[in-house]
């Protein structure tokens, strides 16, 4: 039998319990052991669950037995997350997670220190809540250059773009709903700014390209600008709004990476992916693409994966070896200003015939697009694609002509 302690009994922790208690017997025999829970660590009191006995607030239980092997930490955040993950690593115990944050920032860190242990630091549920990518990406992938990841990446966000799309449902009115249906994070911030997409390509990044790349290095845009006119142009053009979190590799090494909306031909795989689903592309040399798709939050979904990660850890109680990454060089992750991509815009004019002719002198070759509920003095294109940088200095020529830019998004191609 193998004795494991959950760090936080939430929405994903109970998740965890429920998974195990409802399928011991199927779980022992792909662990071939039995797997019981011997401690969960929360503050709260929680009478009446059929664990109640086995609650402790305090860290220190769970540390200094040496019966517990495994330690699920699922409380989130980084603070005590990370120092309790640590000395948990340097108790001898293998560590499973569902925290993005911690990966996202102490990943290569706590990789390190995992390896140095021979212990195993597993993470499956940080990145699409249920769907298999970690693993699928570090191993069945493994023969592969990965050239490209782009990525839905949020359930919450994904939710509200596609109640905006399909009802036309105020924003907050969508949120309020994921948050009652249990996808949003504890802030609402860190899903409609897009930190917790940033997280999870971090993560992707950093495994595939097997160098650390930090949230606070990547140009994060979220939804919040987002309109139904916006959302409009979008059908008009061709395609639909979705949150996306993408990274390249350059020719040099170096990676462009960048979270933002944008504008997707509804061609694309990604574009169906809807509600609180997720959509993984990944790009590889020989396989070409394939995505990943699935529910990307909730509760079982996100235990599944946990559990699935403990499995692993009894079967494998040594080291993962093929899960690791290095800390990268400075310069690593190039300016975002400095990609080639196409734009959409969205502007207000007293003369849209002047405003037009402007963006055309400016930008080239542009596609206008109409929608029937514009005013006269609304005008929307789309630009061929250009330097980042360059855009941004054309716009603020525009804009010094009395053109009052209300939005602008960028084309995702794939
Ligand atoms: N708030 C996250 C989401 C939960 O909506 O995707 C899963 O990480």
């Amino acid at each position: 039998m193998v004795e494991i302690a959950i760090m936080g009994y939430g929405v994903v922790g109970s998740g965890v319990a429920e998974v195990l208690l409802n399928h011991t017997e199927n779980i022992a025999k792909r662990a071939k052991e039995e797997i019981r829970i011997k401690y969960i660590l929360d503050l709260r009191e929680f009478p009446g669950d059929p664990l109640e006995e086995r609650f402790t607030k305090s860290f220190d239980d769970i540390v200094n037995d040496p019966d517990v092997k495994i330690v699920v930490e699922v409380m989130g955040g980084l603070n005590p997350s990370y120092d309790y993950v640590r000395r948990c690593l340097l108790a001898g115990k293998s560590v499973v997670t569902s925290n993005k944050e911690l990966v996202a920032a102490k990943g290569a860190e706590l990789l390190a220190l995992a390896q140095k242990q021979n212990l195993n630091f597993l993470f499956e549920a940080s990145v699409g809540g249920g769907i298999p990518i970690i693993r699928p990406m570090s191993q069945c992938l493994a023969a592969n250059d990965v050239i490209e990841i782009a990525g839905i990446l949020n359930g919450t966000t994904n939710f509200i773009l596609t109640k905006m799309i399909r009802d036309q449902m105020d924003f907050s009115d969508a949120l309020s709903l994921a948050q009652q249906l249990g996808y949003a994070e504890r802030s609402p911030e860190a899903d409609v700014e897009g930190h917790d997409a940033c997280r999870k390509i971090c993560i992707l990044a950093s495994l595939a390209f097997g160098k650390h790349v930090y949230p606070e290095q990547v140009h994060t845009e979220g939804i919040t600008k987002v309109s139904l006119a916006d959302v409009e142009y979008a059908n008009v053009w061709g395609g639909v709004i979705k949150l996306i979190g993408r990274v390249k590799i350059l020719e040099n090494e170096q990676v462009h990476i960048i979270v933002c909306p944008m504008m997707i031909s509804r061609d694309s795989q990604l574009a169906t992916v809807d509600d609180v689903f997720n959509g993984i592309l990944v790009r590889g040399d020989s396989i070409g693409d394939v995505v990943f798709y699935g529910k990307g939050a909730g509760k079982l979904p996100t235990a599944s994966a946990v559990v699935a990660d403990v499995i692993d850890c009894v079967r494998h109680f040594k080291a993962r070896k093929y899960l690791f990454w290095d800390e990268a060089v400075p310069g690593y992750v190039r300016d975002y200003r400095e990609d080639t991509v196409a734009f959409y815009v969205r502007a207000k004019t007293k003369d849209s015939t002047f405003a037009l002719g402007q963006a055309e002198g400016l930008f080239g070759d542009i596609r206008q697009l109409v929608r029937k509920e514009a005013g006269k003095d609304e005008i929307a294109f789309v630009t061929e694609p250009l330097k980042e940088e360059e855009f941004l200095a054309r716009l603020e020529i525009m804009k010094s002509e009395g053109i009052e830019v209300l939005s602008t998004l960028r084309i995702g191609e794939f």
